[in-house]
């Protein structure tokens, strides 16, 4: 697979950069881009980023590494985040969490195996008043329940 932006994307990576002193500055944004274009953020990915921004590939590794939101690894089209934090965990968000673990059959940054879905437990995503919450992809799902979390998984498999 070709790893590199296509014009028009080039134009959005140049929009970044524009509103920073440093190119450097874009790099969380355009590693967003780069995971929603390619789905997670392999090594080709990096190496190309790191080239595009004129970045050491260590920067670039670091920020992968350091925050959860980019995927070293291929995840399912539809990355279900489970919040067991406080808020969440106190209104049955463990327990929501070890559901849908059950009801998919996979563990924490696993994918079933068509690929469809995938499993995070996560940390709070600042949604407490509508505790407990998930999200699938961009979306949040809030005061959500296990017949709720049944129902969304199901519209997802059609
Ligand atoms: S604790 Fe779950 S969103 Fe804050």
């Amino acid at each position: 697979m070709q790893i590199e932006f296509n014009p028009d994307e080039i134009i959005e990576v140049q929009k970044y950069v524009s509103k920073y002193p440093e190119k450097r500055s874009a790099l969380m944004p355009v590693m967003w881009m780069a995971q929603k274009k390619w789905g997670w953020i392999s090594p080709e990915v990096m190496k190309y980023i790191s080239e595009l921004l004129e970045i050491p590939l260590s920067n670039v590794e670091g920020v992968a590494s350091f925050y959860t939101m980019y995927f070293k690894k291929p995840m399912g089209k539809y990355h279900i985040q489970v919040c067991t934090n406080v808020s969440c965990m106190l209104r049955k968000g463990d327990q929501i969490y070890k559901h849908v673990s059950e009801q998919l059959g996979i563990g924490n940054l696993e994918t079933t195996e068509d690929g469809v879905f995938s499993l995070e437990e996560v940390e709070c995503m600042g949604a407490c008043g509508g505790a407990p919450m998930i999200a699938i992809n961009e979306d949040y799902y809030e005061n959500i329940d296990m017949t709720k979390v049944d129902e969304l998984i199901n519209n997802f498999k059609k």
